[in-house]
């Protein structure tokens, strides 16, 4: 078990009957960048129960932050979401993951296309300076199917704007689109009809989105991931990793059970 450190729960929080998130310890010598993924988990019958989770804190928060599905009858969501202040929780040494600034060539603007729990490594990109740094514009899309569902909303809108490091950055550079396809809402619509929708991206005074300028990064659902590769592609954007940088990198959201 040396590959895992064993952290405290500081704080949970409920958005919703589906989804919570919670904040951990950090061991010093836990290094992520924005973007990552960690294996986190709980001792089960003796056992660490262990699954794939974005950190969705910044890189430089002396704690962890997590969000999560709560799945019924998932093997560790149904335990992990009755973690409380104090109990203990497994977090691999190791971060990894693609969704790295440096998988990409520079452009003008980086769009994080999200569903669900597929906001956590952008929620930890929208807090790093060198996000803003080399990207003049970041538009964020968490798409969900219930309003509930909008984790972090209150967050984006109002504390991010007011933060000490990024608020100033953030307010001027980040672009925040929230939609939700299953209830009443001022955005409607799926991630996949917004991107291949020039009205949308004319409702943000932005360019229809091509690979000259533009970068992408894409977290959610398989189905939504299957469907924006395509239109990724036939517009000319070519996936990138550590070895070959381009201009669009994918990662689905992990916890499912
Ligand atoms: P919809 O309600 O139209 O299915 P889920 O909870 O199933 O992961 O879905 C999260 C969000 O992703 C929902 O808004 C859902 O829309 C949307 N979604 C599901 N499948 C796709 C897809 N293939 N492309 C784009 N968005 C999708």
């Amino acid at each position: 078990m040396s590959h895992m450190s064993t952290e405290t729960v500081l704080s949970v929080h409920h958005w919703n009957d589906t989804l919570f998130s919670f904040r951990t310890s950090r061991n010093p010598a836990f290094r992520f960048e924005a973007g990552q993924f960690a294996m986190i988990g709980l001792m089960v019958e003796g056992r660490p129960l262990l699954r794939a989770y974005s950190m969705a804190c910044a890189a430089y928060d002396e704690q962890l932050e997590f969000l999560s599905i709560k799945v019924p009858h998932g093997p560790l969501t149904s335990r992990l979401q009755a973690i409380a202040p104090g109990d203990e929780v497994l977090i691999g040494r190791k971060a990894t993951g693609t969704l790295l600034l440096d998988n990409l060539t520079p452009g003008r603007r980086l769009y994080l296309l999200s569903t669900g729990t597929g906001l956590a490594p952008f929620m930890s990109l929208i807090r790093d300076p060198a996000t803003y740094e080399r990207f003049e514009r970041i538009v964020l899309v968490h798409g969900v199917r219930r309003v509930s569902e909008l984790a972090y909303e209150d967050v984006i809108r109002r504390q991010l704007p007011n933060d000490e490091l990024i608020g100033g950055m953030a307010a001027a550079q980040l672009v925040y689109h929230p939609t939700v396809t299953r209830e009443d809402y001022p955005h409607r619509g799926r991630v996949t009809e917004l991107f291949s929708s020039p009205g949308w991206f004319a409702s943000h005074g932005l360019p229809v989105a091509e690979p000259e300028h533009d970068r992408v990064m894409l977290c959610g659902s398989p189905a939504m991931l299957a469907d924006m590769k395509p239109i990724l592609e036939r517009r000319g954007f070519l996936e990138g990793s550590s070895s070959a940088p381009a201009t669009y990198v994918v990662e689905r959201a992990f916890v499912e059970k």
